[in-house]
């Protein structure tokens, strides 16, 4: 059996640099038409010439063709109009973290009163740029989403016409919130859909499975599951694919990051398939995006079949999420 992806779009990746973004460019630009690239570097992207820069990097570090790097500013509330107005064409989104949330944030929002952020998303709603957040409050681990949500409703009753979109979302609370307001969006991992807490933490810890947002419960995942199976037209797939060197993960202080990316449209299409869900795969992986982002990326199709694909190791000092297992699906090829 098989199935083709027509532009695969991954609307939230770590690309890193230097060695890193050497290491994993080729591996997202393989399969990936385009990707919503994060700003979280050390230090984070926050100026036109920072940004430029990078996207070149990337552009020299894909090594296929037909990947579109889709690039992301890191939120600071004080930026001016004039500077958001200059940089608009040169990216899609503006992303949002709170201080010290998760890898490399510490530059990110300490305070969250409206007032303080205004002026920024006034201005990013006039000139229609995405606000991307990372939502989490620094509450109790397993809360930290859920208490987030208010913020995100704040936010979007005082923004109606600001595009939001929640990034990486863990919880049923989230999917909830997505239907409640017009102007709330959503990313979902692949690591999301397929673990629980259990899988991280209920047996032998797993550290390649830790991330921020820590995985949920059941009923979390199964609330993701619904809308990613019915490609619900408010959610798009973002792997969050966050790679850090092996030493990083296997560490007594591990680092939050699944490392996705070479294997996300194979394990998709396995659990799509799973689902009896493989007719939502197009949308939930490129229309969705295509139409929230208002973009139109690079034509590739990718082919898979249902075949074995025996996920490597790790790639060079990496090691990917499944890795040494068998999946059941595998990309063919790539036209
Ligand atoms: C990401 C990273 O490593 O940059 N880590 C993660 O656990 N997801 C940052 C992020 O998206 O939170
Ligand atoms: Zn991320």
């Amino acid at each position: 059996m098989k199935i083709k992806i027509d532009s695969p779009l991954d609307m939230h990746l770590h690309l890193r640099d230097e060695d890193m973004l050497k290491v994993v460019a080729p591996l997202s630009a393989q399969t990936f038409s385009g990707a919503l690239v994060m700003p979280n570097l050390i230090p984070p992207i926050t100026t036109k010439e920072q940004l430029l820069d990078y996207k070149n990097r990337i552009e020299e570090a894909k090594k296929y063709n037909n990947f579109k790097p889709y690039m992301t500013l890191f939120f600071k509330s004080d930026y001016t109009y004039e500077f958001l107005k200059e940089i608009k064409k040169d990216i899609l989104a503006i992303k949002l973290y709170p201080a010290g949330i998760t890898t490399n944030s510490e530059d990110g929002v300490a305070n969250f009163s409206i007032d303080v952020l205004s002026p920024v998303l006034e201005a990013m709603s006039e000139l229609g740029i995405v606000l991307s957040v990372h939502g989490e409050t620094n509450g109790f681990v397993m809360d930290r989403e859920a208490e987030f949500i208010p913020i995100y409703e704040k936010i979007a009753k005082r923004f109606p016409k600001l595009k939001i979109v929640m990034e990486h979302i863990t919880t049923k609370e989230a999917v909830k919130a997505l239907d409640e307001y017009e102007n709330l969006y959503a990313t979902i991992t692949l690591h999301h859909l397929y673990i629980t807490l259990d899988d991280v933490a209920g047996g032998l810890l797993r550290p390649h499975l830790f991330c921020k947002p820590i995985a949920k419960r059941p009923e979390d995942r199964m609330a993701l599951r619904k809308v990613a199976f019915m490609a619900h037209p408010k959610v798009m797939f973002g792997s969050d694919s966050a790679p850090h060197p092996r030493y990083k993960k296997e560490a007594p202080g591990c680092a939050a990051g699944v490392f996705s990316a070479p294997v996300a449209l194979a394990a998709l299409a396995q659990i799509f398939d799973e689902a009896d869900a493989l007719e939502s795969l197009q949308k939930f992986v490129s229309q969705n995006a295509q139409k929230i982002y208002n973009i139109t990326p690079p034509r590739k199709e990718v082919v898979l079949e249902k075949e074995e694909f025996l996920v490597p190791s790790s790639y060079e000092n990496v090691v990917p999420i499944f890795a040494n297992e068998t999946l059941r699906w595998k990309v063919v090829d790539v036209l």
